[in-house]
């Protein structure tokens, strides 16, 4: 007889809490579990690399700054961060700033790269001892309504494997395993805005000591700080533009065409290094709990950039959850875990709606038919109610930098 070559099934590994993503949720949330002794442990599809150098989000609201304070894992962000309290907005009606430090709750935002963040996460989770598998893609989700759902998993060798644990932390985004795990009574509020942005990051100083928001005829365009040597632009494009079709010339043109440069001041220009093109769309999954598994950060709903909140709605939920997660498994008291989705979702549909506002805000149709015209009159009244009312202003930045 003889025997295929079967190498034997590797044990199913086994721990209290499997956190399916090593982005800002999976880390917060494992951090913090792993400092009051929680087993857990974090499985992470990428390197270890290229985890470290993504370049994403990286504008901090105070109340993610308090989060990571509290939590001992803001010690870079203190050190390096940069404080930011003013948005300034260029339109056809002109231009005004809005320093949001003297208005609303009076706080401001902190910007700091979230590669940055990561490899702060990363670096102190390792540090205490905490396990990430990196290369290792969590598949699907099983047997979440049990008590003791599995993780089926790819490892780093491509061999098949097998996490069970008491529950499972879905922060692996809108395409990982925890959404594909979910059952058919799931629901997905969705909404496309219908509007399209080719996002760049150039080597360039900041052009302005604010967050730029300009509305122009042509289209959007942003310019947000990234470090005093990177910058971050946003030129809206027509969908279906392919993120290399536009020169460096071009872009930089544009750019200063809609920032009316020629008024306010010319653009420091350096080299385009990264080049994305993004539908702005929103989702929202409900509930957030489908038993044993919780979804939390980009898993949980995406949100568009327009307002800068999915890295902070991330870093909130990790923290409910944790917090939740401990209670019942050093406690007993699965209050917290039974509250999470509703209290999650309550923060989620107030920053939904705040950055759908802003969209409605800097976008109008190009069209000159009769709801085009409606539309921009609608933007213009919005914007112009924002530079001259001190209660919309106050409005404004309580839901800017609030999360
Ligand atoms: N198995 C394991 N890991 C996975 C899988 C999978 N099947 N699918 C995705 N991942 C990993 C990704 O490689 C990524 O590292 O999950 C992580 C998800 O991280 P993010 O996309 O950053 O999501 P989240 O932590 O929720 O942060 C959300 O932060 O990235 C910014 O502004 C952005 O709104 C976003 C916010």
């Amino acid at each position: 007889m003889t025997y295929r070559n079967r190498r034997p099934r590797r044990a199913a590994h086994a721990t209290d809490v499997v956190v399916l993503g090593a982005g800002p949720a999976g880390l917060v949330l494992g951090n913090i579990l792993l400092d009051r002794g929680i087993d857990c442990v974090v499985l992470e599809r990428a390197e270890r690399t290229h985890v470290q150098t993504r370049a994403r989000a990286g504008f901090l609201a105070a109340n993610t700054v308090r989060i990571l304070t509290r939590n001992g894992l803001a010690g870079g962000l203190h050190r390096r961060g940069q404080i930011h309290s003013t948005c300034e907005f260029r339109t056809e009606d002109g231009r005004f700033r809005l320093d949001y430090s003297g208005l609303g709750p009076r706080e401001r935002h902190t910007v700091y790269p979230q590669q940055e963040l990561v490899t702060d996460l990363l670096t102190q989770f390792l540090e205490r001892g905490g396990r990430i598998r990196f290369g290792t893609e969590a598949v699907t989700v099983r047997d979440a309504d049990t008590a003791r759902p599995e993780v089926a998993v790819r490892e780093a060798d491509g061999r098949p494997g097998t996490w069970r644990a008491r529950y499972v932390a879905g922060c692996d985004g809108r395409h990982g395993a925890a959404r594909r795990s979910l059952p058919a009574r799931a629901v997905r509020h969705h909404r496309d805005h219908g509007v399209t942005w080719l996002g760049l990051l150039a080597e360039a100083p900041p052009s302005l000591d604010a967050v730029g928001y300009a509305v122009h005829e042509r289209g959007f365009a942003g310019h947000m700080a990234r470090t005093s040597k990177v910058t971050r632009y946003y030129l809206q494009c027509e969908r279906g533009t392919p993120a290399d079709t536009w020169s460096e010339e071009r872009i930089w043109d544009e750019l200063e065409l809609r920032m009316r440069t020629r008024e306010y001041g010319p653009l420091r220009r350096g080299r385009v290094v990264q080049r994305s093109v993004l539908d702005l769309e929103s989702d929202v999954l409900e509930p957030l709990r489908h038993g044993a598994l919780f979804l939390v950060g980009d898993a949980a709903g995406l949100i568009s950039p327009s307002a800068a909140k999915g890295a902070n709605l991330a870093v909130l939920e990790a923290e409910i959850l944790a917090h939740a997660l401990i209670d019942d498994l050093t406690a007993g008291d699965p209050e917290g875990l039974d509250a999470y989705s509703a209290r999650c979702l309550t923060h989620i549909w107030r920053a939904q709606e705040f950055s759908h506002w802003m969209i409605g805000l800097l976008h109008g149709p190009s069209g000159a038919d009769g709801e085009s015209l409606f539309h921009n009159s609608l933007r213009r009244s919005r914007l112009a109610s924002l530079r001259t009312s001190r209660t919309k202003q106050d409005w404004f930045a309580e839901h800017y930098v609030g999360v």
